[in-house]
Parts: C-alpha cells; structure tokens; sequence
C-alpha cells in the first residue's frame, strides 16, 4: 500500500473510495463538505439507517451512491463522543484501512474531521493515518518463496491521500506518519530477518548505506579500534563469536555544529544464546529480536533524515552476537570498562548492558543535551509490564515527562519506573567494582541502575523494549516500537 497527497478537493472516480469516519448518533461531519449534496444526502440516509450505528470497529461500505457511480464510500464507526480518544479512534482507523483494502480499490482517501476534541486534533488525526496506513502496508515474504512466489512486486497498491488541500497542516503531517512509518517498517525488516543475515555486520553496512543516501556521516569501529578505546566490556561479550563486533557511529546533522546533539544508542545483539550463561532452547530464535534497539536508532534515523529535521541527532549502535565459543567470556571473568569501573561478569546472558556502558561512556565525546538509550534488556521489564508499555528509567525528571509525553502522543507508551539508590546494592561485587547482574528481585531496576554508573555526565534516559519490540505466537513479527516514540520526541524537539 502505497500513500499520496491528493492536491485538491477530492474528485470521486471509477475504483476509488472515500473513508468517512462517523461519530456514533451524529449526523455527518464538516469534514465532507465539499461533497455534493445528493451524496451527502445518501450518505446520511445510510448513517440514520438501521443497521449502522457508529460503533468502533464496525462499518457500512455504500456502492450505488448518486453521482459517484463506480466509486464507493466506507462509513466507519468512532464510536460514542463521550468515549472518543486517541485508543479509540486509533483502533477505528486501522478499522477503516482494512477495510479499504478488503475492497477492489485503486485510491482510497480519508475524510479527515474536526472533531472538536483537543486530544484529538486533525494534524495529530492525519498523522496517526498515515502511520496506520503504512504499518498496515507492512510484508515480509521474502524468505516464503512457495507460498507468495514473486508476489511482492505484483501486490496491489492502494494510494491513500487526503481530502483537501496540501497546504495545510493535516497534509504536513500525512508526510510525516508516513516517514515515521518507513523508519518503524525499516527496524521490523532488519528485526525480522533471520539472524544467520542480520548480523553486526549487516547492521553497519546498513548504517552507511543510508549515510551515502541521506548525506550524513557514518562511522564503523572494527574491534582492533574498539581495544583501543578501551571497550572491554563490549568486546567481551563479542568473544565466543565468530562474527566480529562493530561499533557503528552515524552524525545526522540538520542545524549548526554547535548545537549539542541528541544520542540515540541502540543495543544491537544480533543473536543472543545467553553465551555460556546459556539460555533454554523453547523460543530462543526470538533472541534475534536482540537488536530492536538498534534497528529502532536506524529507523528513526531513516524518519528524521526523510523530514530533513533540523536538529542534530547521533546514532550509536554496538552490535555484537552473544554465542558460547571456546573463547567466549566466562562467569567470574572482571572486566574493565572504558569508563575505567570494572565488572564482574557472573552472568554471560546479562549482556546487553556490557556493550551499552561503554557505547555510553563513548557518547560524552558528544557533548550531548541528551543520552537515550533503547535496548531489549530485561525479561523483568516484560513481566512488570507486559507488552503495552516500554519501560523507561532516567536520571533526569524533565526529560522522563518529555518521553512520557512522547509516548502518548504518538500512543507508544512508556512507564517510568525507579532507579533508586536503595537498588544500587544489589549490584555489588565482592571482586569487581560492580557486579552485572543484580539478583531476582526488580531485575529491570537493577539493570538500569546499572547502566545508570555510566551515564555521570548528562541527562539519560533508558529505554527497556524487551515486551514491545516484537510479538510472539502466530502473528509473530518486529513492531517497529519505539521508533513512534523517538520520532515524536525529536519531532517535538523541533516544534513539530
Ligand atoms: N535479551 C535478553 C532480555 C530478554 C529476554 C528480552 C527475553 C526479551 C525476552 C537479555 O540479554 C537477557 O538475557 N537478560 C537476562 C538478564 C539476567 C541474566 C540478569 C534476563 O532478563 O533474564
Ligand atoms: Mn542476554
Ligand atoms: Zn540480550
């Protein structure tokens, strides 16, 4: 599926549709004023009819409406004014999107309200559509050759486009859901590949691919360059593999160079056995889903560079695979970290915050406004919450209201949870400076506490994606999350 921006008052043709969404007992919106009248009269007959009443997830498609033969138009529920919110009309919306596609259409375009509600205002409106729109219009068939043979390139394509005209805010923000939709697509396709391909070098050759592409400047640390800045951590979870660890550095930079920038650090394990620490087989091929972080930090770096914002934004990804060779780390060895702590490494599988504490110490070459790190850390982080809400922890009360407000908005939510001095204990170590792994009990917490050590110099942020990088089962697959979120904050940081 495919999105456009149709440039004026919409023009019903053969093939085409027209999405309207309906609040639930209210006649038609100032949204389809432009429509003529016979077509608004037939279309507020169908909405007083009987058996279509507005509810969220239901619709009536009318086909022989007078004047517009041949095209057809979807009413879709809001459901009630009273229970009208961002979830709702979210859920309303993916609604309408498949039902657009369920019909033979060549153009469907969306009728976007004034609903007069302020959490729902018609920019915020266009670009959750077109997000929606281009998560919908997501596939990754390329290994299932039988099963769609070279159907990618013969799949339909429906152009959605908006009514009205593309001087307005509503048309800014359908180009922007959709560049926040190809960042969140491109992390679910490096996510979703298998792990024997996504591997750190991959990942880094991705990096400069879209360095050349969007002309901004990419970096790649071999791990000769990575001992001597000093990145023994990370490099001690790269050891029992034989794909060697890249540490990948992309400068994104869209105002002056004075200006400090916002580090994004993605973790990026491209397979995670757990190392000798090793894990227990049933669904360990999820463990490919380690680098969401950093497929998370490309994918926003794809959105920002399409929307040419101006701000500058680095991306850091430490990429490694955690494997149990005969070289690998053993529980019990002491490492020390670039930042100079040293740690005992008593569980190979506590990995992802080894590569990060030095990606962290490495950002302060930045001088940055803000450190965000994204990372799948925790199984804890699943447990206390599932998979609706991103765990976030910071050091800085500010920035955590700014994420949080992020995460609304743009509806990928985040929790914040503590990283008090009270959990610090737990993390230590009768040999080392700090031990990396810190018991049973608030295992995020302690992860983050951890990280927490490194992060001395600047407002940081953590983010645990472990529950909502992915979903399991039989739809199982990358969600993209949080590249919504992300994009929101730097999107906001820019007045957008
Ligand atoms: N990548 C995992 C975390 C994870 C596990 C994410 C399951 C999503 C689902 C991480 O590297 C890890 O193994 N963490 C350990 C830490 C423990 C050894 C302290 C965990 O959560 O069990
Ligand atoms: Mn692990
Ligand atoms: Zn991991």
């Amino acid at each position: 599926m495919n999105f456009s921006i149709s440039p004026r008052a919409i023009e019903l043709r053969k093939g085409h549709c027209l999405l309207i969404g309906v609040v639930q007992n209210e006649s038609l919106q100032n949204n389809v004023i432009t429509l003529p009248q016979k077509v608004k009269s037939a279309i507020n007959a169908a909405v007083f009819g009987a058996n279509f009443k507005g509810e969220v997830g239901k619709s009536v498609v009318l086909h022989a409406v007078p004047e517009i033969q041949g095209s057809s138009i979807v009413l879709f529920g809001l459901g009630g004014r009273s229970e009208l919110s961002k979830k709702t009309f979210i859920a309303a919306t993916n609604h309408a999107i498949d039902c657009a596609r369920n019909l033979n259409i060549s153009r469907a375009y969306f009728a976007i309200p004034d609903l007069k509600i302020p959490d729902i205002p018609k920019p915020w409106q266009a670009r959750k559509l077109s997000l929606a729109a281009s998560l919908k219009s997501y596939q990754f068939h390329i290994f299932q050759k039988e099963k769609f043979g070279r159907s990618r390139a013969s799949d339909r394509k429906i152009v959605f486009s908006m009514l009205g005209n593309t001087d307005t805010l509503e048309a800014k923000n359908l180009v922007i859901g959709n560049a926040i939709g190809d960042g969140c697509n491109l992390a679910r396709d490096l996510g979703n590949l298998p792990p024997n391909i996504c591997t750190p070098a991959y990942l880094a050759n991705v990096a400069t691919e879209m360095g050349q592409t969007f002309n901004f400047q990419t970096r790649v640390l071999d791990e000769r360059q990575m001992e001597k800045l000093k990145m023994n951590a990370l490099l001690a979870v790269s050891k029992g593999s034989a794909q060697p660890a890249k540490f990948i550095e992309m400068i994104y930079r869209g105002a002056p160079r004075k200006r400090s920038p916002i580090v994004i650090i993605g973790k990026g394990v491209t397979f995670d056995t757990g190392g000798i620490s090793i894990k227990p087989s049933s669904n360990m091929d999820e463990m490919k889903y380690d680098m969401s972080g950093a497929g998370s930090v490309l994918g926003t770096l794809l959105t920002i560079s399409k929307l040419k914002l101006p701000i500058n934004v680095v991306g850091l990804i430490p990429a490694v695979e955690n494997m149990p060779g005969s070289e690998a780390t053993r529980p019990g060895d002491i490492v020390e970290t670039k930042s100079g702590l040293t740690v005992e490494i008593l569980n190979t599988d506590a990995e992802g915050r080894l590569i990060l504490c030095d990606a962290i110490t490495y950002a302060e070459k930045f001088n940055p406004s803000v450190v965000i790190d994204i990372a799948t850390l925790t199984g804890a982080c699943v447990v206390a919450l599932g998979k609706v809400a991103t765990g976030l922890f910071s050091n800085d009360d500010k920035l955590s209201a700014e994420l949080v407000e992020a995460g609304e908005k743009s509806w990928d939510r985040v929790w914040q949870m503590p990283i008090w001095d009270d959990y610090q204990q737990q993390l230590k170590s009768n040999f080392a400076d700090l031990a990396n792994i810190g018991g049973r009990e608030a295992g995020s917490v302690t992860a983050a506490c951890f990280l927490s050590k490194f992060a001395t110099k600047f407002s940081w942020a953590h983010l645990d994606i472990a529950g909502t990088a992915w979903n399991s089962g039989s739809n199982k697959g990358s969600t993209g999350r949080p590249v919504p979120l992300l994009s929101e904050f730097i999107l906001r940081r820019c007045g957008l």
